[in-house]
């Protein structure tokens, strides 16, 4: 029989034992289990970046830009110096954790634990036999905190010798007429560095200090600590220039999810003729997210053009409508320059806005990728032109996606565009009453009309069914009566209405779909 004390002694042992594994298992362990991290990789990091570390997993060949080739050993986002080629550990953490915006690379600090990344980051290590530490980092010397004399100080510098717009363009749209490539030869484009929501690290002025410091390896994004360059910054001058791209950020033409509805402004006077005329601030902008068409037969993954800006106005007889994006290349056929940084061959820059033929009475709306033979819709397309033809109008009636067919006349359909630094300006005006009233869309007052966008980059390779798209939103002509609250109030009513329709009947679909 055993004694008292023994049961004792081997429970003591037992919990401490106990203890001892559960603050095991809570330490977290930096230096990573490449075994363990083998099992992540296969299962959550393989099908993009592939079996052997290549990048060249089944999924790769849709992604711009492509996934990392760990065999490399180089990695883009790290606060090690310049010279040092090994990131920190941290650097790689980061990365796996928040994933890079504006790639497909996702965070995935929801789905793995903490150790579950330092294991998979010790596996990628090895596809280059990565071993220990960078022997430099990233000096900071004494931030300068941003100020209008530092952002001033820092414009200078962005723009001495070309410096930054070299490739950045003069106000940071990216639009530096350049063809660049990646150190494997793949095409990249310089960030815009006015959508910060696209920057793979962040646009905090540290951050961008430490980008401008150790340079993006693997492109062509130097660093402006090498003492080597001839474009080299001091410490104090890479503040400054910090600051000011950090000031680049987009504040007003962002994306707000919340913001569906674009208002059309009532004015009493002739609608603007130019894109850029100062008339257009009377609306204030909505903007989208646009995604590359990949619903149709044939998908496209690769739109340049990543959001789109609108404003509207009308009069007693027209609506104008202006759209605006951010395009780092004015594409002319025809142009030797814009020929020359083209990625496939290059076509029109062109934007086109969808309206059903009728508003919608219930919430039934067309399919939001130009209709189908039941719901037919009408496209407005405005087309950059060539150094032949001059930029142009179209009226498109629209069966789906490869059923398209021109009017002859573009029923009063006026379309005009501007390029500057970066930016597509294009407004388009029609008459808010025609007589085809059978055939295309009749505005009116008061009413939430459906309404989406496409866009094409012609230096991209876009035409046709390769294009960027938004689903579908409002557009709503604000009424000028005291009618006007009523009418929100039924509106609202119907909107809510209809949104739990469409919401029962997509559920409805999906646990269909799942059933079969
Ligand atoms: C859906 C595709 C996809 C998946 C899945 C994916 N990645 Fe990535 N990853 C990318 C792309 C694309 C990039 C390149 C982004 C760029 O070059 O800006 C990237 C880049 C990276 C980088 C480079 C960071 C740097 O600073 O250069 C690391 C590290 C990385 N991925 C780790 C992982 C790990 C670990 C997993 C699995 C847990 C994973 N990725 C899963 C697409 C993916
Ligand atoms: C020779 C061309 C070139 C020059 C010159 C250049 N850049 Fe870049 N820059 C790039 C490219 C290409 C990228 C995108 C790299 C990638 O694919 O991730 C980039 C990306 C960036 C980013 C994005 C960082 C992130 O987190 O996404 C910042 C910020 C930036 N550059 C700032 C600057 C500043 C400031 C200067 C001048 C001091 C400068 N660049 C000069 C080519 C250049």
């Amino acid at each position: 029989m055993m004694g008292d004390g023994v049961i004792r002694t081997f429970w003591v042992a037992t919990l401490a034992t106990g203890f001892l594994a559960l603050s095991l298992g809570a330490a977290v362990s930096k230096d990573g289990d490449a075994e363990k991290g083998e099992t992540v990789y296969l299962k959550r990091c393989l099908q993009c970046h592939g079996e052997e570390g290549d990048g060249l997993g089944p999924a790769a060949e849709r992604l711009n830009p492509p996934p990392r080739d760990f065999t490399l050993g180089l990695y883009k986002i790290k606060s090690s110096a310049f010279d040092a080629d090994l990131p920190n550990d941290e650097d790689l953490l980061r990365m796996v954790r928040d994933g890079m915006p504006g790639t497909a690379m996702p965070g995935w600090g929801d789905m793995l634990s903490e150790q579950d990344m330092w294991d998979v980051i010790a596996y990628i290590k090895i596809f280059a036999e990565l071993e220990g530490k960078p022997e430099k980092q990233v000096a900071y010397g004494t931030r300068i905190e941003s100020s209008p004399e530092s952002i001033a100080a820092g414009k200078k510098l962005f723009l001495a010798d070309d410096r930054c717009s070299e490739c950045h363009g003069a106000e940071g749209r990216g639009d530096a007429i350049k063809k660049l490539k990646n150190d494997n030869g793949e095409r990249t484009w310089p960030r815009n560095l006015t959508k910060s929501w696209t920057y793979r690290a962040s646009n905090d002025p540290k951050d961008i200090y430490t980008r401008i410091s150790a340079g993006i390896p693997t492109t062509q994004m130097p660093s402006f600590a090498d003492p080597k360059s001839n474009k080299k910054l001091s410490i104090e001058e890479r503040w400054h220039v910090a600051n000011y791209v950090a000031s680049l950020a987009k504040t007003e033409k962002v994306v707000r999810p919340e913001n569906t509805v674009i208002k059309a402004v009532r004015v009493e006077n002739k609608l603007p003729a130019s894109p850029d005329d100062p008339a257009w601030d009377q609306a204030s902008p909505t903007t989208f997210f646009m995604l590359s068409q990949i619903v149709g037969k044939v998908r496209f993954f690769k739109a340049a053009n990543d959001t789109i800006s609108v404003r509207a106005l009308y009069n007693g007889d027209k609506i104008g409508i202006r759209l605006e994006w951010d395009d780092r290349t004015k594409s002319i056929p025809g142009d030797s320059k814009a020929e020359s940084i083209a990625e496939d061959e290059l076509m029109e820059d062109a934007v086109a806005v969808q309206f059903p033929i009728k508003i919608p009475t219930g919430m039934e709306k067309p399919y939001f990728l130009m209709g189908d033979a039941a719901k037919p819709v009408t496209l407005w397309r405005w087309s950059s032109g060539t150094t032949e033809v001059p930029e142009s109008a179209a009226i498109l009636d629209a069966k789906g996606i490869d059923n398209l067919e021109s009017r002859d006349a573009a029923t009063g359909l006026t379309a005009k565009g501007s390029y500057r630094d970066g930016t597509w300006r294009a407004i388009m005006t029609r008459p808010l009453r025609t007589e085809t009233a059978d055939k295309e869309l009749q505005f009116e007052e008061g009413r939430f009309i459906p309404i989406a966008f496409f866009a094409w980059d012609g230096s991209n390779g876009e035409v046709d069914t390769r294009h960027a798209m938004t689903t579908w939103y409002w557009l709503l002509l604000t009424p000028s009566t005291g009618a006007k609250p009523i009418i929100f109030a039924i509106v609202a009513a119907l909107l809510i209405g209809g949104v739990l329709l469409w919401w029962g009947r997509s559920a409805a679909v999906r646990s269909g779909s799942a059933a079969s």
